[in-house]
């Protein structure tokens, strides 16, 4: 709900645990007063101290400089005095710099606004009110609206910015950011996610310190190395208690996220395309708007805050049909065959993965061109006959005789040099003119900014998707970009690049789910690097990590699913010794392990032994029988081996309590060792359950009935896996 204080001038924001306030100020600047648990409607203007003496200043309203540098603010902007980070940065046609931001008139608007070419927010079952404030420079003749979207059912804020040029004259909007809000420092912890390739999105939490500190990205997409997320906590904060403010980017490419904690022990945080590389030359009547910036507050801890991003991502943001469906049960041939595979091989495969009952089969990459490695090819999407022998129709329609659905493989955004259509089209690779432009994994990135090219590797898609029944697609991409170069745009909008890239993503795979809308979409980049909320608007699930060790993912998906909600992240059971670190788990931990994603499998079913296959055939009907439980219930965090170094353990509940899932991973087995015994919230206090253990003998481990409160606060005993890497799988019904 919003709500608009005529007298005292004061917006209140409410979600359903959680306000925000905005102050318009005396001089009219748009001031952040508070975000926090949800208040009444008091009057809190004097949080923004505004009244308060400056430095040497004896007016009851500080000079300007004194004031813009200490009020807290909405979004803050350069040039005119805060000398703290900004949010908004322009220059003129003279090549002045300031900016400063004055309330012009509001609005509130009873839905979601949708931004052209952008992956957005919407509301379908739900009530959604968005406020729309209008500020002015006048002297640049430029409006800022500041846009905030709440939702009555979910504790998210969304905030995003559109800066119109309404003067005659063309100005450069250096730096547009989607968010930013003051407060006090509470002494608070933050919280990061850092990682590399095969090693994503690890949990980094350390106290805040003076100065600035954050993540970033200028490598053209979200990155395996940074991501856009950030979150300020109480140091006593735990996943169930304490006060969380998490910040979230729904956008796929460079992004910054920063906190500036500045000499009055205050807090700026900021969020948004990275302003290093990016200009935009907004001529006269021109508009530019930002990507969303999803804003989530708990006082319920992480879970609370986890559990706020996931509901707003699967009501709010992800589209596709297949979200709060079943997924089939896939198998891909990457770690099976790398490229090395041809019909026959794939239907091997698929024959043992019918009997085994997994559902799909997906043809990874090197079934086009002449690809046999991966240093050509890519752009020639024309199928490689000589491994697909008999074609891809007759392949698709053996895999679909065999009862199997059929899926495949792209990589639409790059070119090899050693390919068909970079021998006729040179041109069509981002490069700077004179300069050799870097390789990485021997590959080029395709101009997509350039209509014609990336028209072209669109049609080359559907082209293939309308030749055979596929049903699915893993859309890839493998390099970061750099050599920035296009002969598409003027020197003085080349700081465009960037952007315009992402945006023509975008437009390709809205292209892809409009004109197949039955396609079930996986998005990738080398593993997770381009795992965002972005890329949830168009693909319900993400492959999550090249990295499938069991051990290895504990913390890969923990990171993850700290927004990401379980339904949308790629996991599969592979092969040991693992191909990325050649560690030896057993089958049934990776089973217990990839259950908690979209769950899959990548090895070479022919393979493996009679034991593996009818353990194959018990995940699967795991699957069948739990899946719903990940997909749609709530998350909770509930021991993270990455800081107890022993033992990683979260459980999945049902939305009303009665079902939940609970999935414990002992790490390193130790001898003499007191048995563990796990605390599971987020149950029916009031209410008996009965706990099975699932993959346990029952004789040994027979079900367990406790009340909820006991399961809660006195914990359940775990079955002591024997071994390394052991796992044990809970599953707890409410009783009558
Ligand atoms: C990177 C992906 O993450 C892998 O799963 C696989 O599809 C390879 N690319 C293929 O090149």
């Amino acid at each position: 709900m919003i709500k608009f204080n005529e007298q005292t001038k004061i917006f209140h924001l409410q979600t359903p645990n959680s306000s925000y306030q905005i102050l318009i100020s005396h001089k009219g600047h748009i001031s952040h007063v508070y975000y926090g648990t949800k208040i009444g409607d008091d009057d809190l203007s004097y949080l923004t101290r505004q009244m308060e003496y400056g430095f040497s200043n004896q007016e009851i309203f500080r000079e300007k400089h004194s004031l813009l540098d200490f009020l807290p603010m909405e979004y803050p902007t350069d040039g005119i005095g805060d000398f703290r980070e900004s949010a908004l940065a322009i220059s003129d046609a003279e090549n002045h710099n300031g900016v400063e931001l004055i309330y012009k008139n509001h609005k509130i608007i009873e839905e979601t606004v949708q931004i052209p070419g952008l992956p957005c927010v919407f509301a379908e079952n739900s009530k959604c009110q968005t406020l729309v404030i209008t500020t002015e420079d006048a002297v640049l003749n430029v409006e800022v609206d500041l846009y905030y979207s709440v939702f009555d059912d979910c504790d998210a804020i969304v905030r995003w910015a559109k800066i119109k040029n309404n003067s005659s004259k063309t100005i450069f909007v250096n730096k547009a950011l989607s968010a930013a809000f003051d407060m006090d420092d509470n002494n608070f912890d933050m919280i990061t996610l850092h990682g590399s390739w095969a090693r994503e999105r690890h949990i980094d939490r350390r106290p805040i310190h003076m100065g600035k500190q954050g993540v970033v990205s200028k490598r053209g997409e979200t990155s395996h190395q940074e991501h856009p997320f950030l979150a300020i906590l109480d140091k006593t904060a735990t996943e169930n208690a304490g006060n969380v403010y998490g910040v979230n980017f729904i956008y796929s490419g460079n992004f910054v996220a920063e906190v500036q904690k500045n000499q009055f022990d205050s807090l700026r945080v900021t969020m948004g395309i990275n302003p290093e590389n990016f200009s935009w030359k907004l001529n006269s009547g021109d508009a530019f708007e930002t990507p969303q910036a999803v804003l989530v507050f708990s006082d319920k801890g992480l879970n609370g805050m986890s559990h706020a991003f996931h509901d707003l991502y699967r009501e709010h943001l992800i589209r596709s049909p297949f979200k709060a469906k079943p997924r089939p049960i896939l198998i891909n041939n990457w770690e099976a065959t790398y490229f090395n595979f041809n019909t026959e091989k794939l239907l091997e495969i698929a024959r043992q993965s019918k009997k085994d009952g997994i559902e799909m089969l997906v043809m990874d990459d090197g079934w086009f061109g002449k690809r046999n490695n991966d240093d050509c090819s890519l752009g020639d999407w024309v199928v490689n006959e000589e491994k697909i022998n008999g074609g891809l129709k007759n392949l698709v329609e053996q895999v679909n005789k065999i009862g199997l659905k059929f899926g495949i493989w792209f990589e639409p955004e790059m070119i090899s040099p050693d390919s068909d259509v970079f021998r006729s089209h040179p041109d069509w690779a981002i490069q700077i003119p004179g300069r050799v432009p870097g390789m990485s994994r021997q590959q080029l990135v395709l101009d997509i900014v350039n209509p014609e090219a990336r028209n072209f590797a669109y049609e080359s898609v559907a082209k293939i998707l309308k030749s055979a029944n596929i049903e699915y697609v893993k859309w890839d991409m493998n390099r970061q970009l750099s050599d920035i170069g296009t002969p598409c745009l003027p020197a003085d909008q080349l700081g465009e690049y960037f952007h315009r890239y992402v945006l023509a993503v975008y437009e390709m795979q809205e292209r892809l789910i409009t004109d197949f809308p039955n396609l079930l979409l996986e998005n990738c980049s080398g593993g997770g690097a381009r795992f965002d909320p972005g890329m949830l608007y168009y693909s319900p699930q993400i492959w999550c990590s090249d990295d499938t060790d069991a051990i290895e993912r504990l913390s890969i998906q923990e990171g993850t699913a700290l927004m990401y909600p379980l339904s949308s992240m790629g996991a599969h059971v592979s092969v040991c010794p693992n191909h990325a670190v050649g560690r030896v788990t057993p089958f049934k931990t990776r089973g217990h392990v990839a259950l908690s994603g979209t769950f899959g499998y990548e090895l070479d079913i022919t393979k493996l032994s009679d034991d593996e296959h009818s353990q194959v055939q018990k995940q699967v009907q795991n699957y069948k029988d739990y899946s719903h439980i990940v997909r749609d219930g709530d998350y909770y965090r509930i021991a993270s081996y990455r800081e107890n170094n022993e033992f990683d353990c979260w459980a999945s509940i049902t939305k009303d309590k009665k079902q939940a899932l609970v999935t414990f991973v002992q790490v390193l087995n130790h001898p003499n060792y007191k048995s563990r015994f796990v605390k599971i919230p987020g149950l029916n206090p009031d209410k008996k359950y009965k706990a099975t253990y699932v993959d346990e003998d029952q004789t040994q481990n027979p079900p367990v009935i406790l009340q909820g409160s006991t399961l809660q606060n006195a914990g359940i005993k775990i079955a002591r896996p024997w071994g390394d890497f052991g796992s044990v799988l809970i599953y707890i019904e409410m009783m009558n």
